[in-house]
């Protein structure tokens, strides 16, 4: 069976001159290889290998209760003072509670939670989420994801000591990408014969391509400063790519990783710290995306060396491409 789709036939668009390096497919293979036997013949060890593929199920299962949480909101908002789906909620419960059930997890960070949740005292790992992530595509039926980081290390941390990334699309298939350290891979839900789900490997070593086709920016245009203004209708003009904001940073990035591009949710004038939250999207997201080539900027460095003492802060975002980071870097500084 052929599980590996590529792009063979693919055609730069007009306007696009150079030679594109990396479809951000990953490599082909007619191979079917399982979430577990990737994990284990790429290495890695068997606790964080338990960990992964379990949140990976985890996350299937709750999937299949997203339409009894659809409508509604808490009364409460969340610790930045936005409003809680219920749906969030939900997730955020199921999620938490599955994972403690490991017993692989001494504590628990959460977007939606206002303290962390603490797990068994002498457990390997420490785990950063958004449980819920684009939940005002919730109303709608458009996509929206989970993001997770794992450490060994208690946080705040570097992103640099993120042993393992992923993020769940929960779209018109659903897919789990995930780094350990050695590469970008994608892997897609499946059903057997008898009704078992199963992640199935779709891509390996995923690499961006350069130069990107499309394009996502957050926050209002009004608000941004003028170098990041320009920058924008350069993307337009200069470099003749495409619009593509869906308001889920998972879906978004998604699109970057596969297309190549940029991501950006920036510092602006009333939000000079931007929205995305360092230790819940951003960390794990740059690490997925810095190991399938990109780069990634939070307005000094690389956002796997940003530092915030405090666990829910929110960071300027800045992901994609080589060419097109270095691009806002130098239009920003
Ligand atoms: P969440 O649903 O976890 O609160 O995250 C929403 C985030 C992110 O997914 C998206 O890129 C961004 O917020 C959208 O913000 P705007 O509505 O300001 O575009
Ligand atoms: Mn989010
Ligand atoms: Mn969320």
């Amino acid at each position: 069976m052929m599980l590996i789709l590529h792009q063979d036939e693919k055609q730069p668009r007009e306007g696009n001159t150079l030679q594109k390096q990396g479809d951000g497919m990953g490599k082909k293979t007619d191979e079917i290889v399982t979430l577990s036997q990737h994990l284990k013949r790429s290495g890695v060890d068997p606790d964080l290998r338990r960990l992964i593929t379990s949140f990976a199920f985890v996350a299937l299962d709750a999937q299949h209760q997203f339409p009894k949480y659809l409508r509604g909101t808490m009364g409460e908002p969340n610790k930045y003072g936005e409003a809680v789906a219920r749906l969030d909620e939900w997730v955020n419960g199921y999620l938490c509670d599955r994972l403690i059930k490991t017993g692989l997890v001494r504590k628990i960070y959460s977007e939606e939670l206002k303290e962390p949740l603490l797990g068994h005292g002498g457990a390997p790992f420490v785990v950063a989420m958004d449980p819920l992530d684009g939940s005002s595509n919730i109303v709608s039926n458009n996509a929206f994801g989970t993001i997770v980081g794992i450490y060994r290390e208690d946080l705040p941390q570097k992103g640099r000591k993120l042993v393992a990334a992923f993020y769940k699309l929960y779209g018109p298939v659903n897919t789990f990408v995930y780094t350990a350290g050695s590469g970008t891979h994608e892997f897609v839900k499946h059903y057997d014969g008898l009704g078992n789900a199963q992640f199935l490997l779709l891509g390996e070593n995923i690499r961006i391509p350069e130069p990107g086709e499309v394009f996502g920016l957050g926050g209002d245009p009004m608000d941004w400063s003028q170098a990041f203004l320009r920058f924008a209708k350069d993307l337009f003009k200069k470099e003749r790519m495409k619009a593509r904001y869906s308001g889920t940073f998972a879906a978004d990035f998604s699109q970057v990783l596969h297309r190549g591009g940029i991501f950006a949710y920036p510092s602006t004038k009333k939000s000079p710290r931007g929205k995305l939250r360092l230790f819940y999207e951003a960390q794990p997201m740059a690490f997925i995306m810095e190991q399938a080539g990109g780069a990634s900027w939070s307005g000094s460095g690389s956002l796997l060396d940003a530092v915030d003492k405090d666990v829910d802060a929110r960071v300027p975002l800045y992901l994609g491409s080589k060419a097109l980071v270095k691009k806002v870097k130098k239009a920003l500084e």
